[in-house]
């Protein structure tokens, strides 16, 4: 078990790998919460705070590599195994994976539910690097004590087939993909509640560096629902929003996702391979409804027309592409026909009843508060508002010991932390 040794605070990387036996520090207070952050109980965490906001942490970890405890202002800690756990808006503290909130839960066993479930895990070995063994796996639990209301997920984005294509040597190109709700009644088949959406889930693949989900209603841009402006493939995880957010019948729902196809010299199309690209934002809501998915993707033909390419049909537009000269003009081309060319917007129920309509991609405003959905939900406050105040000692009991063959047992690595962390994530208002 290898944790990346970066502590973040505002502008300072902090390595903690102080090897001393500091007997001498002053026996700490007893902490109220615990949790083992992995199935094997190799690692452990105790933690809790006072009044005056400041929060301890112990953390316990058998294993013969880097301990640290790490803070990011984004949420990401690039190359790190796992990530501690995050502070509320309202101050309080988690150490936990994700959880559902108390008004919601996945509901099973009903004519309504899926029948059944379906692990699906893509194994990516680029360097063919030999002898690698997965140990993933799944824990579900179930309960009959059911909660208020069944959730739902609702899948919008780009349309992956057939015409999701991004250039090569693009330092940025964004795709649009429009989600319209305005047949969402007729296709449930009674009147759907309006959805209130508590978390997302933002989905790309290698060459994605961000995503923005935004809300319409007749035409003006609601909010930003969530975003991500540093998206990173190996940390994708459900988040919660700040607050829970209503999407009505009639919202308009805009997935803008940036990709980097720097390192690329070919189209990258989209599908499900993770060097193909995907654009896609799930949103987790309740009470649930009959529909699906609800996602949206440029006529390609205009955006070949606008390449100086001519095509007949969808098919003929893709293979148009191939024989456009990329270059950062022809890219921003791209990604303006792209932009303006008329949306179909396909909407899917959960029967597979399928409807199309079509729409337009409206412009995005960035309000200075928007900001704050920089960051998951996980982490409500801003970075330049984390003030991470290290007061008590950095202790890491360890034996620097080089290699593993000579260590007799797991060392035991305790590190105690005590600092202070200043929540003002109040002032991040839309
Ligand atoms: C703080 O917010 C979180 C997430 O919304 C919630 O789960 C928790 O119960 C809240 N805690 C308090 C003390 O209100
Ligand atoms: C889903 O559709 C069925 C009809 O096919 C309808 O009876 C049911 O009420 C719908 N469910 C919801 C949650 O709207
Ligand atoms: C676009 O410009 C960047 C520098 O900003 C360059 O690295 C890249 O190669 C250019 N892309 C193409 C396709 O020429
Ligand atoms: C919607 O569009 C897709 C892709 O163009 C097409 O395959 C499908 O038949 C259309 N569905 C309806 C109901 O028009």
């Amino acid at each position: 078990m290898k944790i990346m040794s970066l502590l973040w605070t505002k502008s300072f990387l902090f390595l903690l790998s102080i090897p001393c036996l500091c007997s001498s520090q002053p026996l700490p207070p007893p902490l109220r919460f615990s949790a083992f952050l992995d199935h094997s109980n190799m690692i452990f965490l105790r933690w809790d705070h006072d009044a005056e906001e400041m929060m301890t942490f112990e953390l316990r970890v058998h294993t013969t590599g880097w301990v640290a405890f790490g803070f990011s202002p984004h949420g990401e800690l690039p190359g790190s195994d796992i990530v501690v756990g995050g502070v509320f808006p309202n101050g309080s503290i988690y150490f936990s994976s994700y959880q559902f909130p108390n008004e919601a839960a996945i509901s099973i066993g009903t004519p309504m539910d899926p029948q059944y479930i379906r692990l699906e895990i893509h194994y990516s070995n680029f360097d063919l690097i030999p002898g690698l063994n997965d140990n993933s796996g799944i824990r579900l639990y179930y309960t009959p004590d059911l909660r208020p209301n069944d959730m739902g997920v609702l899948q919008t984005g780009v349309f992956t087939f057939p015409v999701h294509f991004i250039p090569p040597g693009a330092d940025t190109y964004k795709s649009y993909g429009l989600c319209k709700s305005s047949q969402f009644n007729e296709m449930n088949g009674t009147p759907v509640p309006d959805l209130k959406v508590f978390g997302f889930l933002l989905h790309t693949h290698l060459a994605g560096r961000g995503l923005k989900v935004v809300q319409y209603r007749n035409g003006e841009q609601v909010r930003i629902i969530c975003e991500d402006n540093k998206y990173d493939f190996s940390l994708q995880e459900t988040r919660d929003l700040k607050e829970v957010i209503t999407i009505k019948v009639g919202d308009e729902i805009l997935v803008e996702c940036n990709f980097q196809t720097l390192d690329r010299t070919e189209i990258t199309f989209g599908g499900p391979s993770t060097l193909n690209e995907m654009c896609l934002a799930f949103l987790f809501y309740y009470p649930r409804n009959n529909i699906s998915s609800c996602m949206g993707y440029p006529d390609i033909q205009q955006i070949a027309y606008a390449l100086g390419q001519e095509a007949s049909d969808a098919m003929e537009g893709m293979i148009a592409m191939n024989y456009v000269e990329w270059n950062n003009e022809t890219i921003k081309n791209a990604e303006k026909a792209a932009k303006e060319a008329d949306q179909i917007v396909m909407i899917k129920t959960i029967d597979e009843l399928q409807k199309n309509e079509s729409g337009i991609i409206r412009d995005i405003t960035i309000s200075e508060s928007g900001l704050c959905h920089d960051i998951s939900g996980h982490l409500g406050v801003r970075g330049s508002q984390v003030t991470a105040n290290l007061q008590g000692a950095a202790a890491v009991i360890s034996q620097a010991l080089s290699t593993a063959e000579i260590l007799p047992l797991p060392l035991l690595l305790l590190t105690q932390l005590a600092f202070t962390w200043l929540l003002t994530s109040s002032q991040c208002r839309i």
